[in-house]
């Protein structure tokens, strides 16, 4: 790495510590929720130094996408993968909302007027789960009127036949991203992710939430073309930098459909040992959009949460297990001479506070896998800790690949 990326890097203060999504809603990446999402600027900085216009940028557990937004924001393509079906969807809506801006910029204005068409009352709510093979603990989570009022804008959005793709794509978003707002649970996110349902139903506005989440969508894609092109000129390249980039929702232990020497910089932050359930967060979309991998995929989360309990041994030599089939394949798929930014936190509690998760795997990618660390930094999380799982700490690590694909597996 040039001296001058080093100064830059070293001047930048990573901890971000007045972020905070709700203060940006006008950002494509903050229009859905995620766990334990970067702040933004991290792939700012990390794409902008260390990758140029028009290159390939890999993030193999992009979670809600923070890489892959930032990548097209900054005239680069992206491969997006993840394990969890419901943030792959917000990904994708995230993507539609893009393309929107070319097929129907001015997307959903008469949403209120179409609900009204469709409105299920309160007392249908209970035939129209059924009917809907809706799962009937949503009666759970939600107080009556806001029940009725969410199953009106379901109803629309799987009745409105004049809807294109894209439309309907950017309705679920919206309506998704509500679902924890509206809900009665009003304690931390772990409730939800553990099953505590509310002890007391309170009424909340679903109807007007997600009027308003239409009109923010709309707002930030205006927001983000209006950058773009303050910065590039025109917008011509964001459809071919769409069109050739990759949204996948699949396990980064296995990414062979990515070809050996292809990715020009890698950024990425996987799961903290037992620090996160990232399906389980979702169970309130689950509860309207079920996902018949669910099961599946649950299995093949890496480092869960609900894996701190078993003995610790086994579940820490499993994660480096895991966590060594992605170095092997991102060692395959990175250009030599790139760079593997990685973002990681020691897991918090019993079962991984006997080992240094992040100091292990450093040394793992640098002694097996032909990478030199070219640059540490860490990074004060402790005010968002408990989105976190608890960790108060983590580190930016950035690798270069130095090796000639000896690790290229025969691909
Ligand atoms: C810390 S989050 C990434 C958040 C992301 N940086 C963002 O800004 O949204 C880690 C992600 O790893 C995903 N994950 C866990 N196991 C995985 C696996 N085996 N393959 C791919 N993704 C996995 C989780 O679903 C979660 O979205």
């Amino acid at each position: 790495m040039d001296n001058q990326t080093k100064q830059k890097l070293n001047l930048i203060n990573w901890d971000f510590s007045d972020y905070n999504s709700a203060k940006y809603p006008l950002d494509l990446n903050s229009i859905h929720w995620y766990l334990a999402t970067f702040p933004p600027m991290i792939p700012m900085y990390l794409i902008s130094l260390l990758s140029k216009e028009g290159d390939l940028i890999l993030d193999p557990f992009g979670g809600g996408g923070t890489t892959a937004i930032k990548a097209i924001e900054l005239n680069r393509c992206f491969i997006y993968n993840d394990i969890n079906p419901f943030a792959v969807d917000i990904v994708k809506s995230k993507i539609d909302i893009l393309y929107s801006y070319f097929d129907c910029p001015n997307f959903l204005v008469n949403e209120d007027t179409l609900i009204e068409r469709y409105l299920v009352d309160e007392q249908s709510v209970d035939e129209f789960i059924l009917i809907n093979n809706l799962d009937a603990n949503i009666k759970s989570w939600y107080e009556i009127k806001t029940l009725s009022e969410l199953c009106s804008i379901y109803n629309m959005i799987f009745s409105d036949r004049n809807a294109n793709r894209i439309e309907e794509s950017i309705r679920r978003c919206a309506f998704s991203s509500i679902l924890k707002a509206v809900c009665s649970q009003t304690d931390h996110i772990t409730y939800i992710t553990d099953n505590c349902k509310p002890k007391k139903l309170v009424y909340k506005n679903a109807r007007k939430q997600y009027l308003d989440q239409i009109r923010i969508i709309r707002l930030s894609v205006d927001d983000f073309y209006k950058r773009y092109i303050s910065i590039f000129g025109s917008d011509e390249s964001v459809k071919r930098n769409l069109d050739n980039s990759i949204v996948n929702s699949g396990d980064s232990r296995d990414m062979k459909w990515i070809k050996a020497n292809s990715v020009d910089l890698i950024v990425t932050s996987p799961p903290y040992l037992c620090a996160q359930d990232y399906v389980k967060t979702m169970r309130l979309t689950h509860m309207f959009f079920p996902s018949e991998f669910m099961k599946e995929k649950l299995s093949l989360e890496i480092g869960a949460r609900r894996k701190r309990g078993a003995n610790a041994e086994k579940t820490v030599h499993e994660y480096y297990v895991d966590m060594e089939c992605v170095i092997a394949e991102i060692a395959r798929v990175l250009k030599v001479g790139k760079y593997f930014c990685l973002v990681l936190g020691q897991g918090s509690g019993r079962t991984t506070k006997a080992y240094d998760t992040v100091a292990d795997i450093s040394k793992l990618i640098q002694d097996k896998y032909g990478f030199t660390l070219e640059h540490e930094a860490q990074r004060n999380i402790w005010s968002r800790r408990i989105h976190l799982g608890g960790v108060s700490e983590e580190s930016l690590l950035i690798f270069m690949k130095t090796d000639t694909g000896v690790h290229d597996n025969g691909r």
